[in-house]
This record gives structure tokens, sequence and C-alpha cells, in this order.
């Protein structure tokens, strides 16, 4: 398939990667290409500059948000920062219609009132907005209502997300949320092609909201397994 991911961040490049493995095309959306490319200096989380993972992955094209949505013929991974990602994906609408749009960001707000220091990059613990009545899941689909949204991933680390099998063989749980039965049947196919065995339809997009909001106890589970340090290796196994 001819695949987008919009984002260059950690999590976009491990889908980049892994979906590049499994022989699809892959077009990885940015806001200024020419900007990516001429990046020298790790971003915030310590990755290297885009060119440098594009070096290694000869096959993935970076092109703008606009034309790597244009360039998928169905399916596209949202990888933007969640505070940004309702902005920048309504100014793509027209090359998103008709397309399921799979979203795993979290909308955190890194500087807020009032602060709590947190031992992260960003110093503080951040803040999700929206919360508890509304989630950015949501708030994407309605700004794109001729593209279908679903919620997953966003409860893990997406080095762990592509490659489910490096987490206790493979068992544990990942969550697919969506009000788009067919759109969640190609998140689940996709899944099952990353290597997923348990995966839990939640129901409608109102639940992006919990998965959303269980990005508070991932950081506190991370802490409790070794702080910022601890690489975030590790799932959650939904006991039946
Ligand atoms: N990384 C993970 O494992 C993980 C796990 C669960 C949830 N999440 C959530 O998923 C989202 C993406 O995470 P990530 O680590 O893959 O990437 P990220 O570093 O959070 O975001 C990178 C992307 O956001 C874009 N961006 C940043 N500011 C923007 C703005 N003002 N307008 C438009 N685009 C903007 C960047 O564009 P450029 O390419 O132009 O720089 C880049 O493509 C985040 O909300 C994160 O909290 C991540």
């Amino acid at each position: 398939m001819k695949i987008a991911v919009l984002g260059t961040g950690n999590g976009g490049r491990a889908h980049a990667a892994k979906l590049a493995e499994l022989g699809h095309e892959v077009f990885v959306g940015t806001r200024d290409p020419q900007a990516t490319l001429a990046r020298t200096e790790p971003d915030m989380m310590g990755n290297p500059p885009y060119k440098e993972f594009l070096a290694e992955h000869p096959g993935i094209t970076l092109l703008s948000f606009g034309d790597a949505a244009a360039a998928s013929d169905g399916l596209v991974i949202s990888g933007i920062d969640g505070h940004n990602a309702v902005r920048a994906l309504s100014a793509i609408a027209d090359q998103l219609a008709g397309k399921t749009l799979i979203d795993y960001g979290v909308p955190f707000i890194y500087q807020h009132e009032p602060e709590h220091p947190w031992p992260t990059p960003w110093g503080v613990m951040p803040k999700l907005d929206p919360v508890d009545t509304d989630s950015l899941g949501e708030q994407i689909q309605r700004a794109l209502p001729r593209t279908k949204v679903v919620k997953s991933f966003v409860t893990q680390e997406q080095s762990t997300v592509v490659d489910p099998a490096s987490v206790a063989g493979g068992d544990h749980t990942m969550f697919v949320a969506g009000d788009h039965a067919d759109a969640k049947q190609q998140t689940t196919d996709l899944l099952k092609s990353y290597g997923w065995r348990d995966i839990l339809d939640v129901g409608g997009l109102v639940c992006a909201r919990g998965l959303e909001m269980h990005t508070h106890l991932h950081e506190a589970i991370r802490f409790g397994l070794g702080g910022q340090e601890h690489g975030g290796h590790f799932g959650i196994k939904v006991m039946r």
C-alpha cells in the first residue's frame, strides 16, 4: 500500500521504518521538507536530524504534510505533536478526505500554570487539553468530517507498537477506538501485520478520552521501572 506517516518525531520514524520494512511505499509528512532536511541538531527528544534517518531508510519519501497525505491510497498515520495536530490536519482536509486517519497524538501542553516539576526532558508534568469531556481524537474527527478517524497506538511507546513481540513475547493488549467499523478493521489489519495478537476494540471515538488519559499512568509506570532513562519498553495486558 501507499501509506502516509505525518510526523518526523520518534513515533513517526518507528512507523515509517516498520512500514517500509513490510514492503509498503511510505510517504512521510513534515511542515517544510527543506527545513527538516537542513536540520543538523537533535530534536527535543534527542532524535538525530531527520536526514540521518532518511539516509538509513532510502525507500522513504519526505514531503509536505499535504503532499504526503495526497500520496496515500487510503491509510494515513498522524504523528503530529498533539497540541498542534488539529490545526495542521485541518489545513490538509481535502487531501485526507475519504481516507482512514490513525491518530496516536497526546494533547499535551508543556508550559502551563501551576507547574509541577517532573524529571522529563521538558522538566514539568504536562497538562492534557482537552481532557475528560473531549479528546484530541474527537477534535480531529469533528475537524475532518470526510475522514475516518481511529484512535490507537497511544497507550505505548511507538517502538513497541511496531514491534509488539519485543515485550512479553507479544502478550499485551492494543486498543482501537473509532466511529467507523471499516476504518477500525483497517487499523486492526495493520496491527496484525505488526505482530499484534490481542487487539481490543473499545468502541466509539469517545473512548479516545480514556486512551489519551492513560498517558499519565504510562509515564508513572515508566518512572516506577527506572525513570526517564527507561525507554518505556513495556505494555498493558487486559486480563479477562
Ligand atoms: N513517540 C511515541 O512513542 C509516542 C507514544 C504515544 C504518544 N505519542 C504522542 O504522539 C504525538 C507524536 O509524537 P512523536 O514522538 O511521533 O512526534 P513529536 O516529536 O511529538 O512531533 C513531531 C511532529 O510534530 C510536528 N509539529 C510540531 N510542532 C508543530 C506545529 N506547530 N505545527 C505543525 N506540526 C508541528 C513536527 O513537524 P516537523 O516535521 O515539521 O518538525 C513533527 O512532524 C505526540 O503528541 C506524542 O505525545 C508519542
